[in-house]
This record gives C-alpha cells, sequence and structure tokens, in this order.
C-alpha cells in the first residue's frame, strides 16, 4: 500500500481551542516572513496595514511598515484618468504582488499564487497544512514514478506530498535557517519560520478569533446559570405539589 499523499503534519497553536488566544509576538514573526518571503508572490488583499494593530505595533511602526512596503499603491488621476502608484497608508489594503493574473501567470510557471488572506480558511488543514506545505518539499519518490510514470514532477514544478496533485508550482520559499532575522530573539530555524508564517495566516483568515472565543464562553457560561436557575424555578413551582 502507498502513502504517496500524507496527512498534515500536527501544528499546535496559542489560538487553537476554545480558550485560544493570538500568541502576539508569533504573529509578528510571521508577518516578518510574510513581508520578506510570500509577499514577493502572494498578496494579502483582505487586510490593511492599521490591521496590524491588532498584533501590537503601534501607529508609528504601521505607518513606516506602510510607507516602506515594497509595492506601492495604484493609483487613478481622476482629473486625467492617468494611472501612476503612490506609497501605502495605513487605511490602504496591502497592494497585490503581480498587476494582473496574465503577469502572476508570467512569472509563476502558468500557476498564479493564490492571494493568503483566507488561505487557512480555504484549505483543509488550515495552518497545519500550509506548515506541512512549506516543510514538506521532497524528492520525488522513485517508487512512485515507478508505478505512475504519467505523475513525474514536470519541468519547473516541484514535488510536495502535501499539496493535493503533488507537483506544485511554487518554488519551496523557506530554504535555509536564519533566512530572516527575528527581533525578539527567537532561533528563525526553517520550522520556526513555517509554523510563525502559518500563525499569521490563521490571524488574517480570523482576526477577530479572539472574540469569538470569549462570546463562545461568555454564551456557555450565561446557559450553565441559566439552566441552573430555571431548575431551581422548576423546584420552586412544584413544591409541595404531590
Ligand atoms: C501557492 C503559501 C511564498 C508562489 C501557495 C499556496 C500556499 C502558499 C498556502 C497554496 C497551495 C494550495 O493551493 O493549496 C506561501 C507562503 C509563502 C509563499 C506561506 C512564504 C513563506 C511563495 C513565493 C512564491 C510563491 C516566494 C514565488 C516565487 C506560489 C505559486 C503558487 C503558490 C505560483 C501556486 C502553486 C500551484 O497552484 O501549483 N503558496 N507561499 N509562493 N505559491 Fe506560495
Amino acid at each position: 500500500e502507498h502513502e504517496f499523499h500524507r496527512e498534515h503534519k500536527p501544528l499546535k497553536l496559542a489560538s487553537d481551542g476554545p480558550f485560544g488566544r493570538f500568541d502576539r509576538q508569533q504573529l509578528q514573526r510571521g508577518f516578518q516572513v510574510y513581508k520578506e518571503v510570500c509577499a514577493a508572490c502572494h498578496s494579502l488583499r483582505l487586510v490593511a496595514f492599521r490591521n496590524l494593530e491588532d498584533l501590537g505595533y503601534n501607529e508609528a511602526e504601521v505607518k513606516a511598515i506602510a510607507t516602506q512596503w515594497a509595492i506601492q499603491q495604484p493609483s487613478i488621476n481622476p482629473e486625467t484618468g492617468e494611472t501612476a502608484t503612490r506609497a501605502n497608508i495605513p487605511s490602504d489594503r496591502f497592494p497585490l504582488a503581480f498587476a494582473n493574473d496574465v503577469a502572476a501567470r508570467a512569472a509563476n510557471n502558468n500557476a498564479i499564487p493564490p492571494d493568503l488572506s483566507l488561505i487557512t480558511k480555504a484549505r483543509e488543514g488550515g495552518a497545519a497544512y500550509i506548515y506541512s506545505l512549506l516543510t514538506g518539499y521532497q524528492n520525488q519518490p522513485a517508487e512512485l514514478v515507478h508505478e505512475f510514470p504519467g505523475a513525474k514532477t514536470p519541468e519547473g514544478l516541484h514535488y510536495n506530498p502535501y499539496f493535493p496533485n503533488l507537483n506544485i508550482a511554487m518554488p519551496p520559499p523557506i530554504t535555509s535557517n536564519d533566512q530572516v532575522t527575528y527581533q525578539d530573539g527567537t532561533r528563525a530555524t526553517i520550522d520556526q519560520m513555517a509554523k510563525d508564517v502559518s500563525a499569521f495566516l490563521v490571524w488574517t483568515a480570523e482576526p477577530n478569533l479572539e472574540t469569538r472565543h470569549q462570546a463562545g464562553l461568555a454564551t456557555i457560561l450565561f446557559l450553565l446559570i441559566f439552566t441552573l436557575l430555571t431548575f431551581g424555578a422548576y423546584r420552586n413551582i412544584w413544591r409541595g405539589v404531590k
């Protein structure tokens, strides 16, 4: 029996479970990986720079991140219709990585790097899938090619058992330890960077996760107390009735 397609590697994040809260240090590290590695090809079109304040950056830091962002914001002169670009401001969403799909395909072996804003919701396995995909690149097993010659990884694609069709157009993005330099002293191993960016992409897809968890807990608590009260009322009403 062959298992060429793998179960996701387990990934534990602080945001997991009904009591889960984001680890903001980790989210900042994950943002750094996104910024320095993934942003070259992937957009985050549903996230605005000012949303980064959630991660613990202050207003000035957000402004600096926006202004210094490598890709500028497209702008249209309302009088002349001329297109131009301008520096990003905190209220802007993250700009697209490519001008359009044709440009995206041209740069990526005819594949379009998907927008990553909601990717942890869009893919089965969520963050664990992203983590597995990023750390899962390997040489294609010879027995697979032997058994299924048509499945041989085509030129320009990359074998990855966690990618549903096994051969992905994305070259391995995280390839060496210390590819980024973390500010908080955390050692930037391949594994750590993959975990951090996966955690960050949980936040982009659901920045209000903590509020949802709190509302859920408050609801359960309310229902518990309500149940006790109604039970008490029931006992009271039926007291003395035989
Ligand atoms: C696809 C994440 C960096 C190019 C993807 C997918 C994810 C992802 C989750 C979707 C896989 C799927 O459809 O299930 C990331 C992360 C990165 C990163 C977290 C940074 C750590 C890059 C870079 C490039 C790139 C730097 C370009 C050089 C692509 C392309 C696809 C893709 C072309 C589409 C693959 C296909 O459909 O075959 N990436 N990526 N990615 N990525 Fe990335």
